[in-house]
């Protein structure tokens, strides 16, 4: 499966979810996250992701983020279709420590 990652946090381009074949993202306040069930690993969200968010379970050290996917996909409501990123977002682009705007 692919995983969002901290990246996403409060930047939220959404331009993953126009190209998603099986509609598989979920959208929380602060960023998307992927249901790892639905995902059919195709990839192709993966280069759509202006903040380079979305990466492959295969590379280490995603467990967390795989979790927390897994989680709140089960929750949280489906999106398929781009919106207007936050007003901010840029700003938060490539910023460190985004875990902490999580739950902001
Ligand atoms: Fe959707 Fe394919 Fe991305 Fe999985 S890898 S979330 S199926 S676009
Ligand atoms: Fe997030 Fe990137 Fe999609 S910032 S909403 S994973 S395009």
């Amino acid at each position: 499966t692919y995983v969002v990652t901290e990246a996403c946090i409060k930047c939220k381009y959404t331009d993953c979810v126009e190209v998603c074949p099986v509609d598989c993202f979920y959208e929380g306040d602060n960023m998307l996250v992927i249901h790892p069930e639905e995902c059919i690993d195709c990839g192709v969200c993966e280069p759509e992701c202006p903040a380079d968010a979305i990466k492959a379970d295969t590379e280490p050290g995603l467990e967390k983020w795989l979790v927390l996917n897994a989680r709140f996909a089960a929750v949280w409501p489906n999106i398929s279709n781009k919106k207007e990123p936050p007003a901010d977002a840029e700003e938060f682009q490539g910023a460190e420590g985004k875990f902490d705007q999580f739950f902001s």
